[in-house]
């Protein structure tokens, strides 16, 4: 990669990331390719966004239709209301707001959420290891104390529970809301249990107090299911999604029942550029080749090989502790004297893209368009990395 661009960045962007030194220039299906034209085979999809993978023949057709970019909430536009219609009839949901980002969605939740409360009820109960985003209400309920320490106060009345302990939780009348991801991404992937998500519920139930699912991360077919907490046999109040939700273009969504719905009022929330007319086309398409029952099995069927690859490498390397997953969402655990980032560093030169998360584990989210023969070439290129690392740290 050319040094000149790092160095050209340095002056302009606010150094906020860590960047790879590598330059992507364009991407086809499961790969994507560096400035020397180099191929990669993307196991990372943009951090969960890249669902269909690059290029897909069907959204570049939708980009390429005639209309509307944008206009504004304060009038009527068909894609917005094809969107949700398609959302609610998907999901529990009846209604939808449109935001455009995973940490727009959560703050919306909140909000909303504490609309439902009413005056009394302002508390939330987040968990360890937890992460919503980056902004004030969804920085106060994720746990991790390096993100919040430099912005604090942030909003107060969050109170944190431990993740997949159902007796750490403590709720009385003052909680509005309780919320969780069915499956923490950034702190190292791991499922909650049955027995952790179904006891919220009751609980929840018991004091009056909603349910919010973040499935920013792990919604829209990650797991093999429409959303993740259809695993679950129980339903959110209110459920968050993002990331893949607009084919790469940004976008949130909160889903809610109509419990929620109902203490809406005209004014309570908005957005400028929520549910615009090319996102919610691009969005609308997307979500209707997700939802494909075959798109879904086959989700299942390459999740299953994929996590019968990783359970080999548990087998064959020391390093190795353990694979966790669902679906196309999976981290492996590794080792404290393989760090791993050092992991992710050596699969770039083996022509692969992945992702750490906490706990020292390395995260897997693919393009939901994976066939086997992507597994396989995945394997062959982990273990050439895993080699490698072992070596650096025997
Ligand atoms: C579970 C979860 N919630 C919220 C967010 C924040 O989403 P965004 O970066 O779109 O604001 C993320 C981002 O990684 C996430 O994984």
């Amino acid at each position: 990669m050319s040094q000149n661009i790092a160095e050209q960045e340095r002056g302009c962007i606010a150094p906020t990331y860590k960047r790879a030194p590598l330059l992507w220039e364009h991407g086809k299906e499961v790969y994507l390719y560096d400035s020397e034209g180099t191929e990669y085979l993307d196991m990372a999809a943009g951090i969960a966004v890249n669902a269909l993978g690059y290029q897909h023949a069907e959204i570049e057709k939708v980009l390429a239709l005639p209309g509307l970019i944008h206009t504004s909430n304060l009038y009527y536009t068909r894609p917005q209301l094809h969107l949700a219609d398609h959302l609610c009839r998907g999901s529990f949901a009846s209604k939808v707001f449109f935001c455009n980002s995973g940490t727009e969605a959560n703050e919306g939740a909140i909000k909303f959420s504490r609309k439902h409360g009413g005056a009394r009820r302002r508390d939330l109960i987040a968990f360890s290891d937890g992460f919503h985003g980056r902004t004030m209400g969804a920085l106060a309920c994720t746990a991790n104390t390096r993100y919040r320490e430099p912005f604090e106060p942030l909003i107060g009345g969050v109170h944190f529970a431990t993740y997949n302990d159902l007796s750490s939780v403590s709720l009385n009348e003052s909680v509005a809301a309780v919320v969780v991801e069915p499956i923490q991404g950034e702190g190292g992937v791991r499922p909650a249990d049955r027995e952790f998500l179904s006891g919220l519920r009751q609980l929840c139930d018991r004091h009056g107090a909603l349910l919010i699912f973040d499935e920013v991360q792990c919604g829209l077919g990650r797991t093999g299911k429409l959303w993740a907490y259809q695993d679950y046999g129980i339903e959110p109040d209110l459920l968050t999604v993002a990331k893949p939700l607009g084919g790469g273009l940004p976008i949130g969504a909160i889903l809610m029942n109509q419990r929620v719905a109902n203490t809406i009022e005209f004014g309570d929330h908005g957005s400028t550029f929520g549910g615009g007319p090319l996102v919610t086309r691009v969005a609308g398409r997307v979500l209707e080749i997700i939802s494909q029952p075959q798109f879904l099995a086959q989700v299942v069927a390459v999740g299953q090989l994929l996590g019968e690859a990783l359970q080999r490498l548990v087998a064959d390397f020391d390093l190795v502790l353990e694979a966790r997953g669902r679906g196309l969402m999976w981290g492996l655990a590794l080792q404290e004297k393989l760090p791993v980032a050092r992991l992710v560093e050596a699969g770039y030169s083996q022509r692969l893209v992945m992702l750490s998360s906490g706990g020292n584990t390395l995260r897997l989210l693919p393009p939901l368009i994976l066939q086997p023969e992507h597994v396989q070439q995945f394997e062959e290129r982990v273990r050439l990395a895993l080699q490698e690392v072992s070596l650096a740290v025997a």
